[in-house]
């Protein structure tokens, strides 16, 4: 049951909200204590769901507690996003002098902008809020580490034996197309790679990323270092 993965989740959820790429984000937009209300009030929520987890089968309440939780951390980590990209950019900003004619578009008006995250910050913010509450309704049991076994995902690289690889010289060719449309690095653009588990998305982006027309049109590359991003 997807409810089960919301340990790690909450888990990995604060350490994002603490990075340091969303705390500086949220300092430039005024935002930084509604963040720290959001970091402490989901520990207080990750600390009793370990044992609601356990105790969701027999308790349809709890299950759907649970599924509220699930839906607030969805919406929070869209939210976080956007503070990342925010933080790239200004990044972007910062070290080239100029942005693409993308991104200003998208930063065009910082006060829209502002606003637009003070009010999801809140929002998100309440709803964290009600769900901690209502975590009194259930008897509950406080454990903040994670004792299951639980299978951890490898850490990938970049390295790929394309002879390895059977047919997908398409699919890589597609991409490889849409990247150096607008004239390679000029462009800021996420393409995403989507298909059920152990379909080849890994293998894939390696082959692009290694592929001598991408290598020759983007001097600086970076193979994420996230077990969760590939
Ligand atoms: N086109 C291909 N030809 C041969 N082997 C392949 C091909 N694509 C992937 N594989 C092999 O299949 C396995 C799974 O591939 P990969 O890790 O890329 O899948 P994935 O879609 O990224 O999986 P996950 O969803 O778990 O991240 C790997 O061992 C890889 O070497
Ligand atoms: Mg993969």
């Amino acid at each position: 049951m997807a409810e089960s993965l919301l340990f790690g989740l909450a888990e990995s959820f604060i350490s994002k909200i603490t990075s340091r790429a969303v705390e500086q984000a949220s300092l430039a937009l005024g935002v930084y204590n509604e963040l720290q209300d959001i970091k402490n009030t989901v520990s207080l929520i990750k600390a009793v769901l370990l044992d609601a987890e356990q105790k969701q089968r027999q308790n349809h309440q709890l299950r759907e507690w649970l599924r509220r939780i699930k839906s607030v951390f969805t919406d929070a980590e869209d939210v976080i996003d956007d503070f990342e990209c925010e933080a790239l950019r200004k990044h972007v900003v910062n070290t080239s002098g100029s942005i693409t004619r993308k991104a200003r578009r998208y930063c065009s008006n910082p006060l829209v902008y502002r606003l637009k995250m003070a009010h999801q910050i809140t929002d998100i913010k309440e709803r964290f809020n009600k769900v901690a509450a209502d975590r009194l309704n259930f008897c509950l049991q406080i454990n903040e580490s994670d004792n299951r076994v639980v299978q951890r995902r490898e850490m990938t690289h970049s390295h790929v034996n394309e002879s390895d690889v059977i047919g997908r010289e398409h699919d890589k060719q597609k991409i490889i197309d849409i990247l150096l449309q607008d004239g390679g690095d000029k462009s800021l653009s996420v393409i995403p790679i989507v298909g059920i588990g152990g379909l080849g998305k890994t293998t894939l982006a390696k082959c692009v990323f290694n592929d001598k027309s991408v290598v020759e049109s983007f001097p600086l590359k970076m193979w994420p270092n996230s077990p969760r991003e590939l």
